[in-house]
């Protein structure tokens, strides 16, 4: 009875979650300076565990799947780490398309961050996860809405609006930097003890 309901509930949070990833799919302002295919994030709709990045690459805006690229294979490393598997959390990012000018791709700005938001909030509020990993900057401020030094707070747990947060750095800061390498992989081992918890 009690494996009936659960398999129900999922089927709803999955449900739920499609009917998101149409919103997005039409959502006319998500597209504006974008291109390829919406990435809406993908994995458990049940997950104690999100995962936020930035916005999609070209490798995710070609497929509609996130963080599938370089960057996406290291946190795929990353999870497994902690002793997951990229199906057990859920992966997604602020910004639901490729932001592209001349191209290449681009940082996204604050509007494309803040309207972004929108969606991703009402994604949560289907998953509610215990936890939620904030990977950089583009991600703390998409969810705290302010500012945030990733090199002060990476490594700390926060309770903000009655969900718990971890701040890290985004996995491609952690390609391109040594050092900020050698941040996140400690920030997993922490990570990794307070889901044991
Ligand atoms: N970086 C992100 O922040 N999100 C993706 O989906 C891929 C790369």
């Amino acid at each position: 009875m009690l494996k009936r309901v659960q398999h129900d509930k999922l089927m709803d949070e999955q449900k739920l979650l499609d009917e998101i990833a149409e919103e997005i799919e039409k959502c006319k302002t998500c597209k504006v300076g974008k291109t390829g295919k919406p990435v809406p994030g993908e994995g458990d709709p049940n997950a104690e565990i999100v995962f936020i990045g930035e916005a999609p690459g070209r490798t995710e805006g070609e497929t509609g799947r996130p963080f599938i690229g370089r960057s996406g294979q290291y946190l795929t490393k990353l999870i497994e780490s902690i002793g997951l598997n990229r199906s057990d959390v859920f992966i997604t990012s602020p910004v639901k398309y490729f932001p592209i000018k001349s191209g290449k791709g681009r940082a996204p700005t604050d509007a494309e961050i803040a309207h972004g938001r929108k969606h991703l909030l009402k994604q949560l509020v289907i998953i509610d996860p215990k936890l939620i990993i904030l990977l950089g900057k583009v991600a703390s401020k998409a969810i705290l809405k302010k500012d945030i030094l990733v090199y002060l707070d990476h490594g700390k747990l926060l309770r903000e609006n009655g969900r718990t947060y971890f701040i890290t750095y985004h996995p491609a800061a952690a390609i391109r930097f040594q050092k900020f390498k050698a941040l996140i992989e400690q920030d997993f081992k922490l990570l990794k003890r307070l889901i044991k918890k």
